[in-house]
């Protein structure tokens, strides 16, 4: 017997309950089953160590690969029922329109991929759970991550009686020991050399960590990128994209009308072809942890850019500088695993309105590792030419400026007159010193 094999059987011994309260014979758990090693063994772990019936669950949010072969891992490694659920719409419709209408990039960048897949995997736990009489959900999380988080916090607001089990957290297997148990198990986990990164991926965009992308000084190897083309070989040369948006969501490409998945995914080729849409950011996590990040997003990138765009055409003075604050809440929330939150659905209710009149075209050119905006136009543009024009034609009433600006800097002018005449009280550390105009108070 191979050591390994011995230690994985005194593991297997040792292995600590995580099912807390008593439970009657062959009670079952759905599982979040993604087809890699982790859950794998986690199938077979929960079996073996804690007495379940798995119900593995293995969600589509457009991630790739052959769901169907994936799930029938699930089988071979003793699941009781493996299921597929195609949740591709449901993930654009319901959580990714959402976060575009709310231009919603955490920390200003990280445009939310695998946090917004991350409540839609929970609802459809819950309702398997239901469906099989499942008294426990798991996640294959482990514990220095957001999606613990956002899986735990997310299944408590959906379904509170549900108890949630981590065994990829509690069971203190590293990935050798993890391989080990599945070969000593004959699991069907995937073997050779340790895959270089950690990645997950979605209609959104694609995640990548770990690896050589730990030292944050060391530049993202050409191997980590797969949906998007390097700079240096850009598609023939320049060009242009059309984006058509009704109510804040884009409807056409270059005049012809799509589907959301399938303009999403069509953008996403382009702008990728073009070497746009990586990102490389060190990130705070939830759990107190700084990390690097790297994605790859070139369709929300685009989409995100050409929304605020006609936004800034479209939206009142007031109400764009209110929602652009929003817009930092909502993506805190949404990747602080507050999705299923008041919060959130009063955020929804306001950026809803604002989208009304968000209707028009933006013009895109795509160019060597860029896509900016060129163009806009729109039926609710409240841009008027006559206002704006240096030109003959001018409207604006520049008499009406001068009593205006007047009137504007009247608070200001009061207080350094008052200032000024209260000898008094000299101006604190760096407050005006240096600026022209000033001058210390007499002192007598
Ligand atoms: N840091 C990102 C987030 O918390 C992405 C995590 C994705 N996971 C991965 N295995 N690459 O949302």
């Amino acid at each position: 017997m191979q050591s390994s094999e011995v230690k994985n059987r005194q593991h297997a011994k040792q292995a600590t309950t995580i099912v807390k309260r008593g439970k009657q014979m062959s009670e079952r758990v759905v599982l979040a089953y993604s087809g890699g090693l982790d859950t794998t063994v986690a199938v077979r772990w929960l079996k073996q160590t804690q007495d379940l019936d798995v119900v593995a669950l293995l969600i589509d949010v457009g991630q790739g690969g052959d769901t169907e072969v994936l799930c029938k891992r699930a089988v071979e490694s003793g699941a009781l029922d493996a299921q597929v659920v195609d949740a591709r719409k449901e993930f654009a419709n319901e959580y990714v329109t959402r976060a575009l209408h709310a231009n919603a990039l955490y920390q200003d960048r990280y445009p939310l991929v695998s946090a917004l897949s991350r409540p839609l995997i929970c609802r459809h736990l819950a309702d398997a759970a239901h469906h099989y009489g499942a008294r426990y959900v798991a996640h294959g999380c482990t514990g220095k991550g957001n999606d613990q988080v956002r899986f735990e916090v997310s299944l408590a607001a959906l379904s509170p009686d549900l108890e949630v089990l981590a065994p990829c957290r509690g069971w203190g297997m590293t990935r050798d020991q993890a391989v080990g148990y599945g070969l000593q198990h004959n699991l069907p986990i995937p073997v050779g050399p340790a895959a270089p990164y950690s990645i997950d991926e979605n209609l959104w965009g694609r995640a990548i960590e770990c690896g050589v992308l730990e030292d944050p000084f060391v530049e993202p190897p050409d191997d980590v990128w797969e949906r998007t083309a390097p700079a240096s070989k850009p598609p023939a040369g320049p060009t242009y994209l059309q984006i058509e948006f009704r109510h804040g969501l884009p409807v056409a490409l270059d005049g012809v009308p799509m589907e959301f998945v399938e303009l999403v995914g069509k953008v996403d080729k382009l702008a990728g072809s073009y070497g746009f849409g990586r990102i490389d950011m060190i990130e705070d996590r939830v759990v107190g942890i700084k990390s690097r990040e790297v994605y790859e997003a070139p369709a929300a990138l685009t989409l995100i850019a050409a929304h605020a765009e006609l936004e800034h055409l479209t939206l009142d003075r007031a109400v764009l500088r209110t929602k652009r604050g929003l817009e930092r809440t909502y993506a805190n929330l949404a990747y602080e695993g507050l999705w299923f939150s008041p919060l959130r659905e009063a955020l929804d209710a306001f950026i809803r309105t604002t989208a009304t009149h968000v209707n028009g075209v933006v013009r895109m050119k795509l160019d060597s590792g860029n896509v900016r905006v060129v163009g806009r136009s729109s039926p609710a543009s409240l841009y008027e030419t006559a206002l704006a024009t240096y030109d003959r034609g001018d409207a604006f009433d520049h008499k009406a400026a001068e009593g205006f600006v007047k009137l504007w800097g009247l608070p200001l002018k009061t207080w350094a007159r008052t200032r000024r005449a209260d000898a008094g009280s000299p101006p604190g550390a760096g407050s005006w010193e240096g600026i022209t105009g000033w001058e210390e108070p007499d002192k007598e």
